[in-house]
């Protein structure tokens, strides 16, 4: 395996690599990210990562430098070149480097790079330890949907529930459980899978997006809106997504513990069938 890094169409080792202290993502974390999941040295939903890029660098007036086609290739050359197989892809895009000053700068150029890195195969769905959430209050802004690098919040909200025993922080805004700190969190309540809707307070979630249409196929009804605090700890089953964990049950909200403190028969059959299209997408 080789630590490579793609950065403004150059192909570096990772420690080569380097980023002026006047790139404004580092001063003014004015930039934006994605993070795909690799299968066996294939990516997963690359698509609609790349479109939710678009849309992200959109929501900070900025567009991404190549096109989707090219970046497509691009980033299957430097997994390939990397030789990672169960891993991700991190991509970051900034407004480039220029003179610190807050108003965009007329003709900088910006910083796109990308890398590969690997992780532990995935755990089988149903298999190992339930999730612990600590409650924290929502003190993000409002345009959470744009997946943005400004990610302070939620490190210290993440950082807060690891210090207090907990693996994931679950943000709570005005009552209504929005979603985790690097993760999206759903409900089974009689029988429907609830989530909160994207947008102000919630990412469009890629993994969340296909967990939907999973539901669709396997004839589960979903209801999109706000849950309380109380119908999250009275679920019959609570599990969160994202594109590095899947899916993940919940097995304590606090000090409370959820449903059968097992992985429940819907949360099981929901990542069954995101495993049978990882399959089908990526062997
Ligand atoms: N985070 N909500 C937030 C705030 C997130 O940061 C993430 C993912 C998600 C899940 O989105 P997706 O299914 O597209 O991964 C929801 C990534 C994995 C991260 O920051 O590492």
């Amino acid at each position: 395996m080789l630590d490579l890094i793609w950065i403004n169409g150059e192909i570096l080792h990772l420690s080569d690599a380097r980023i002026s202290v006047e790139d404004r993502g580092y001063q003014f974390a004015d930039g934006v990210y994605e993070v795909i999941r690799l299968y066996g040295g294939k990516p997963f939903t690359l698509e609609p990562h790349l479109d939710r890029l678009i849309q992200s660098a959109r929501g900070i007036e900025m567009n991404v430098p190549l096109e989707k086609p090219a970046l497509t290739s691009e980033i299957r050359k430097i997994v390939a070149k990397s030789g990672v197989a169960d891993g991700f892809v991190y991509l970051q895009l900034t407004r480039g480097v220029a003179p610190r000053n807050h108003v965009f700068p007329d003709n900088a150029k910006p910083t796109l790079l990308f890398y590969a890195r690997p992780l532990p195969p995935p755990q089988l769905p149903g298999v190992g330890e339930g999730v612990k959430l600590m409650a924290v209050e929502d003190e993000r802004w409002k345009r959470c949907w744009i997946k943005s690098i400004a990610l302070l919040p939620n490190v210290l909200a993440k950082n807060k529930a690891v210090a207090a025993g907990a693996d994931e922080a679950v943000f709570i805004d005005g009552g209504v459980v929005t979603e985790c700190s690097a993760s999206n969190i759903f409900a089974v309540i009689g029988g429907k899978v609830v989530t909160h809707p994207v947008g102000s307070k919630v990412l469009p979630g890629i993994t969340r997006a296909v967990l939907l249409d999973c539901a669709a196929t396997l004839g589960i009804e979903v209801d999109e809106r706000g849950f309380v605090e109380e119908e999250a700890i009275r679920a019959s089953e609570l599990f969160i997504t994202s594109t590095t964990r899947e899916v993940s049950w919940v097995a304590r909200w606090n000090d409370r513990y959820i449903g059968q403190a097992r992985c429940g028969p819907v949360t099981l059959s929901l990542h069954k069938e995101l495993r049978r299209r990882v399959t089908a997408e990526t062997k």
